[in-house]
This record gives C-alpha cells, structure tokens and sequence, in this order.
C-alpha cells in the first residue's frame, strides 16, 4: 500500500463514525420521532398483539398450544395448510416477537399472560369479543368515511354470526340476572325466544323452571344449526324447538306467556322498532309478558359507542337503543305496564319488561296482528 492509500484509509476509519453519530444524530433530533416512538409503544403494538391474539384464538392455535407446545409440522396439519408452511411459521415467529408465543427446541406455546386466559374454554366470549373488536369494530372505525364517500352499509353478512353468538355472551351475568328476576317458576311456561344466538339463555330458563318449553328461533341458518346442536348436547331437545326464522315475518300463534329478545332490537332500523315489538306482542298469550335486554346508548363506553357506530353503518339496523325511546315505543307497540331497570349500576345494560295488557294501544285487545 502506497502512503497515499495509506492516508487515505485511516481518514475513512476516523471519519466513518463520525459520519453515523451525525446520521443517528439527524434521526434522533427529528421532530417525528418521538412522535413514531409514542405511537408505537402506545398504540400501534398493542393494536397488533390484540390482531395476533383474535387470530390466533379464532383459528384455535391458542387452544391447541394450551393443550401442548407444538412443532411447526404439527400447526400446520392441525390449520390444514400443508402448502404455506413457511407462512405459517413466519406469522407464529411474529406472535413470538410481539411476546405473545415462545419457541422452544422448535415448539411453539403460549407465553402472555392475554394468551394462556384467552386460550381456556371457560373465557371463550372474551375470546370471541375480541375477535369481534378487532374483524368488525376496527374496520367501522377505519372505513367509516370511506364508506360514506361511497355511499356503502355493511350488512348482516358482514358480521360472523357464530362470533358475535359466541361474544354475546359476554354479557351473560346480567342477561341471567334478568331471567332470575322475571321469570315465572310455579307455572309451566311456554318460551318464545326471538334471536337465541348460542341458545344459552334459553337453557337457563330451562334450568330455572323444569316445566318450561320453548321455541328458539334466529334469522342467521349457521347460527340456529348451532343453537340447535347445543340444544342435542344439553338434552333440551325434547322441551325446545330451535328453527330458523325471522321475527318480521314469522306465522304464530298468540300462544307464549314469555317472549325474550336478548342483545338484538339494534338489529332492527329505528324506524321499525314499533312494528317490531308489536309483532312480538302478537306472539303473546294476554297477560303475557316480554322481557327484552339491550346495551343502551350513554354510558361512555368505547365498545358500546363503537358497537353503536357499525350498527349505524349497516344497511339493517339501528343505533343502540335509548331508554325513554324504548319504553314509547313499547307502550306504541300496545303494551302496557312497560318498566325498565338497569342491573348494575355503572353499565347501560337495560332489562325492559312490558305486558299484554287487555287493551292494547291499536285495539286489539292483545290479539294478533295481521302479517
Ligand atoms: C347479538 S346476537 C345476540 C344473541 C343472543 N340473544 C345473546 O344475547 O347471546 C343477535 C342475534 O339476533 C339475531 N336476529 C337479528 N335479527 C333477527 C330477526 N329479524 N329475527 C330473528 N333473529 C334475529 C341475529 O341473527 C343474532 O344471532
């Protein structure tokens, strides 16, 4: 090596760090940085580890980790996708750097403490909640102009209606409390039950009054094949019947005593509301009685007011309900001693109980109306 060469290197060895202390310098001192930094720490990490977790809970890779660790080959025969087994192992390798997974000797298992509760049977609607929050609610929040621009709703099949049966459920500790409160035990009972989702409720009922029969109907055929299943495996089958149908448009008879919507009259524009529970009066045997449960609007909860944001969006429904409204539009439906009542005091969890009175407001004296 010449001196010149010589010279030359050594300059470049010194000059070398220099250069990247300035470059890191120039990065640091950027005004965007700390803002990136915050963003994700604060929202963007979190907001993928919540995606990991729904997925990996929905495609039952959680359930199957709690189980036992598991190998690569073992997921991908377990997920059926012999094919994409490298992008299998790439998406389990990011639920590993986002500390969701661990990888051991080769075997994936749980390793947050969100991941371990998520995989028990016993938290599977805060399972499928999540999986609702992140397929339904994120995509509401993040189209919402978009789809005003576009003049698009979602609709029903938008939704996955054994996910949302399943995180319905998340409310059941004050839906049951509403059935301990109202429902009739020294009498046979004969249950319609509007929506069943899971079925579960109709099951509690069941339990409370062993002379309780029922007819569970909801308007999604995946979710009433489930229902109906469940109902094989509580050994209900013989007291509840489980159809799929759609209340609007329903033919029976004014034969129940109990008439249940639970978590769905936003399932229904406003504009129908009224058309709606008079049909479900119709149902009623007189003196019979409608017990109705809803998250209401208020309340300052980030679920509901999003929750009440995709219903607005939707091409069916309407907003969460407001409670004075429901109770008007319940004595329009010609109902009579309509009450509403909260369970606990912090949630706009609502029960509504209303009865088919002799006189109903149209008239009809509690018979049914014309379809
Ligand atoms: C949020 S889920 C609630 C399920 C269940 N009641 C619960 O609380 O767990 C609402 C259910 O109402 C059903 N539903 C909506 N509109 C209906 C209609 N017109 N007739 C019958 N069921 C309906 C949906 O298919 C869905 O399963």
């Amino acid at each position: 090596m010449d001196l010149l060469s010589l010279a030359r290197t050594v300059k470049d060895r010194v000059e070398a760090p220099i250069t990247d202390a300035l470059a890191v310098a120039k990065v640091v001192t950027d005004p965007r940085t700390p803002l990136l930094l915050a963003l994700s720490t604060v929202v963007v990490t979190p907001l993928y580890r919540a995606a990991f977790l729904a997925s990996a809970s929905g495609s039952g890779v959680l359930q199957c980790l709690a189980v036992r660790p598991c190998d690569l080959d073992s997921l991908v025969e377990y997920l059926e996708v012999p094919q994409d087994r490298e992008r299998l192992r790439v998406w389990l390798d990011t639920g590993v750097r986002l500390g969701e997974l661990d990888v051991r000797e080769g075997c994936y298992r749980l390793r947050s403490t969100p991941a371990k509760l998520l995989a028990h049977a016993g938290n599977d609607a805060v399972a499928a909640a999540l999986e609702e929050i992140m397929r339904f609610h994120v995509p509401a929040l993040l189209d919402a102009p978009r789809m005003l621009k576009e003049g698009r709703r979602f609709s029903l099949g938008d939704q996955d209606g054994t996910v949302i049966a399943r995180s319905s459920l998340a409310l059941q500790g004050m839906v049951q409390e509403a059935i301990d409160r109202h429902l009739e035990r020294a009498t046979p009972v004969r249950l319609l039950e509007i929506g069943c989702g899971t079925g579960a409720y109709v099951r509690h009922a069941a339990r409370l009054n062993p002379r309780l029969t029922a007819l569970a109907v909801d308007l999604q055929p995946e979710v009433a094949l489930r229902a109906a299943a469940n109902m094989a495996e509580w050994g209900l089958t013989g007291r509840v019947e489980t159809r799929q149908g759609d209340l609007r448009t329903l033919e029976l008879q004014p034969q129940f005593d109990l008439v249940t919507l639970h978590n769905n009259i936003y399932y229904f524009p406003e504009a129908e509301r009224v058309e709606v529970l008079e049909r479900a009066r119709s149902f009623l045997a007189p003196g019979g009685r409608l017990l109705l449960t809803s998250s209401c609007q208020g309340g300052g909860n980030a679920g509901l007011d999003v929750l009440n944001l995709w219903f607005e969006y939707a091409d069916f429904g309407g907003p969460l309900p407001r409670e004075d409204e429901l109770v008007a539009q319940l004595e329009k439906a010609g109902f009579t001693d309509v009450r509403a009542a909260g369970i606990v005091p912090t949630q706009p969890f609502r029960v509504f109980v209303a009865t088919n009175g002799a006189d109903g407001a149209d008239g009809t004296n509690g018979t049914p109306i014309q379809a």
